[in-house]
């Protein structure tokens, strides 16, 4: 659905992009994320067709975005991460102008604004005026804004930084909905977590680079793939340390005590084996576990502030 190579943008002298590539699948959830100032914005502007990169190449649903930015717009909706003003609008008024934007009549609009207020549970809010609206309820208009024409990629920055947790819940069923109905997401934040736990793949960027690109199961078995194995032992013997010293997925043994510790490469199978192994050589484990990190501090590790 998206695809991107080599992408630069620079503000003045400021290179905000710095050679970014990624590809989202059509159908996908995708997560981007990254720190402050990434440039997480930048591309999602870029991909909605609302900024001009200064070079590479980004297509969207097969078309190339070089100056047919109107025809992508027409398809992509976009949840920014700000909220403009609109003056003496009602909730149902405003989803309603922006239906005959998409050249909706008058019977359409306020059929589409109904649907859309009930899919986000918003009904009772309809003749609520927009700017005394919270920033979180905001936050959920402006996605009803970006659905009204059913767009095939939406895009949403940030959209649940304001959003208490049952809107969050509400915000990430309606986006797994939608996708397994067939529109392609992408949605960026800063936490990795939240993301992890909706998105069907995750891209994280740092400096205006992707430093990692994948689907979410894969992310976490890396992820546990780089904790190490904890072994709290009563007697280890010289033999036993042998075993753990000539097996090729053992890496970096570090001791303290009777606790040992070392990163492992090999399938679950093989740690029971190399367990057995230990067991057989007169090692008297009291406990034998792979480490738990977390996703947030493995983002930590993968990226900077610029
Ligand atoms: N209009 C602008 N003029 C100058 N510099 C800009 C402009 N917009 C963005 N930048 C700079 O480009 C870099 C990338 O900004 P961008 O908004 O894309 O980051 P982001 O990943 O969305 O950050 P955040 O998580 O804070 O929203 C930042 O260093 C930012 O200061
Ligand atoms: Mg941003």
């Amino acid at each position: 659905m998206v695809r991107i190579r080599n992408l630069r943008k620079s503000y003045g002298s400021y290179q905000a992009l710095r050679g970014l590539t990624m590809e989202i699948p059509r159908g996908e959830l995708f997560g981007f994320v990254g720190p402050n100032g990434a440039g997480k914005t930048t591309t999602m502007k870029i991909i909605a067709g609302l900024m001009r990169a200064d070079s590479g190449e980004v297509v969207v649903a097969d078309r190339m975005l070089s100056g047919k930015t109107g025809q992508i717009r027409e398809m992509v909706g976009y949840v920014p991460d700000f909220f403009g003003v609109y003056d003496d609008l009602k909730v149902q008024e405003y989803l309603e102008f922006f239906a005959s934007l998409y050249g909706m009549d008058g019977k359409e609009a306020r059929r589409r604004t109904a649907e859309l207020l009930e899919m986000l549970g918003m009904t009772q809010l309809r003749d609520e005026m927009v700017d005394g609206m919270s920033r979180g309820m905001k936050q959920k208009l402006c996605v009803a804004r970006a659905l009204v024409n059913t767009p095939e990629l939406l895009i949403l920055d940030e959209p649940a930084s304001g959003m208490e947790p049952r809107y969050r819940r509400q915000l990430k069923e309606l986006l797994q909905e939608l996708c397994a109905e067939g529109m392609t997401i992408l949605i960026s934040s800063h936490n990795l977590n939240e993301l992890a736990e909706m998105c069907t793949s995750i891209g994280v960027i740092s400096k205006g680079r992707m430093v990692m690109q994948g689907d979410v199961p894969t992310l976490l078995r890396r992820q546990r793939e780089t904790n190490p194995y904890v072994l709290q032992c009563l007697s280890f013997p010289e033999e036993a340390i042998q075993i753990l010293k000539s097996d090729p997925h053992v890496k970096n043994i570090a001791s303290s005590g009777t606790n040992i510790s070392f990163p492992y490469d090999g399938t679950e199978e093989e740690a029971a084996e190399l367990l057995t192994a230990l067991v057989a050589k007169g090692a008297q484990i009291v406990s034998f576990y792979r480490e738990e990190g977390s996703l947030e501090k493995m983002f930590l590790d993968m990226t900077t502030v610029p």
